[in-house]
């Protein structure tokens, strides 16, 4: 991938979804060079530094961080140069040193709270399945106030300070470009605030970014905006949040923890829910199914759907948190309801669930034996599919066994 050219002096290697990698920003001064962000890991690092050398630019002198997360740091061991970060970012990134990288401990910090699914399954796309290979290393430079780099011709003021996605936040304002360079921070906490704005937050930062003169607003990842297109997004994110706070304040208590939360107000009575599964197909076509812990019966990996997900990521995320593998692109097989969707627990919770099959062969991980939920993982053959496949299943196991291509929706 190529440098992309955002102003006379601003470069970016743009980002790539597959993997989550953020844009990396190169800002080139007369004297010296500053890269923006340390990228997801030392393969991203390389592409970003072939990307320079083939555009005939010196490598960084210096790189910044615009805060903690993993996309954004975890190339640091592979940066050359001096590295700063805000002191928020630091400490964190610390705290970060002490992780270990195996699955069961990354999903072990998804129930802590201290990690999150989303960055976890980014991690074992970019890293082939093989986090042990992550070094976290720190920033050389701890920010706790601002502060500013002559390039040469150009200058770059490093700010740290909060912001509505992290509490660490740096920013890099390039007066002479007209370019403001934020990292992530205007977008919503998925740590603190379960992929929410947080209103207090956002018009903190709204009000920061409305007293400086720039034209190039520069993010994560997406596209560079207007100083215009930045704010008229924002406050429409903000009018959301102010216009609906209570309604919004009944989101934010359920939306982590929807099930039980629910379970406490209307106890055993049935709840409408949305399951999501998906048969995953191994390179001889065969799928995988879970020895279920509880009935003995065997299912795809699946599970409900969280308030605000999409059917995909759920189906996603099921996959990860119940059989360790990481999958990407799905067809969708079918969307079963109907009188035999009602689940009947042991503890006598009932639920009518709208069950949304997906296939993919598009994953990456050796499926998990022995987990919480199930007993073993196997992969079946259409033709060699066990007698006691889960009752709420086994119309969309059937389907794929009978090699249907058509959605259904029944
Ligand atoms: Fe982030």
């Amino acid at each position: 991938m190529a440098l992309q050219k955002i102003t006379d002096r601003i470069w970016m290697l743009p980002h790539d979804s597959f993997t989550d990698r953020p844009n990396l920003y190169y800002i080139r001064g007369d004297e010296c060079s500053l890269a923006v962000d340390a990228g997801a890991s030392p393969a991203h690092v390389a592409d970003f530094y072939r990307a320079i050398e083939d555009v005939g630019f010196p490598m960084p002198d210096c790189t910044a961080i615009t805060h903690w997360h993993w996309d954004h740091t975890f190339g640091l061991c592979a940066v050359q140069g001096d590295t700063i970060a805000s002191a928020a970012t630091c400490r964190q990134l610390e705290a970060v040193q002490q992780w270990a990288w195996d699955r069961t401990s990354m999903q072990r910090r998804e129930h802590t709270g201290e990690d999150i699914a989303f960055c976890n399954m980014c991690i074992m796309r970019e890293y082939a399945a093989k986090p042990e290979q992550i070094r976290v290393t720190l920033p050389k430079q701890a920010l706790t106030q601002p502060l500013t780099l002559d390039l040469g011709g150009i200058q770059a003021v490093l700010t740290p300070c909060p912001s509505p996605h992290s509490e660490d936040a740096l920013i890099i304002y390039i007066p002479e470009e007209k370019a403001l360079l934020v990292g992530d921070a205007d977008c919503e906490d998925y740590y603190q605030e379960a992929g929410m704005y947080q209103e207090e937050a956002l018009h903190g930062w709204i009000q920061r970014i409305t007293g400086l003169d720039f034209q190039h607003y520069l993010i994560g990842h997406g596209e560079p905006e207007t100083k215009q297109q930045a704010l008229d997004y924002l406050q429409s994110q903000l009018d959301e949040c102010t216009g609906n706070a209570e309604p919004r304040k009944l989101v934010r208590a359920y939306r982590g923890d929807y099930i039980p939360k629910m379970r406490r107000n209307v106890g055993h009575a049935p709840l409408f829910i949305s399951g999501c599964t998906v048969l995953l197909e191994n390179e001889k076509g065969e799928i995988l199914l879970q020895k279920r812990r509880d009935n003995g019966c065997w299912a795809p990996p699946g599970g409900a759907m969280n308030m605000g997900e999409t059917a995909e990521n759920a189906a996603r995320r099921e996959a990860w948190e119940e059989a360790g593998v990481v999958v990407g692109r799905m067809r969708l097989l079918g969307v079963y309801t109907g009188e035999d969707r009602y689940i009947y627990y042991p503890n006598g919770d009932v639920c009518y669930c709208t069950l949304i099959t997906f296939v993919s062969n598009d994953y990456v991980g050796d499926p998990m034996q022995d987990t919480d939920e199930a007993v073993e993982h196997r992969f079946f053959a259409k033709d060699q599919l066990p007698d006691n496949l889960n009752p709420c299943d086994e119309r969309s196991i059937r389907h794929w066994a009978a090699g249907i291509t058509d959605v259904v929706c029944e």
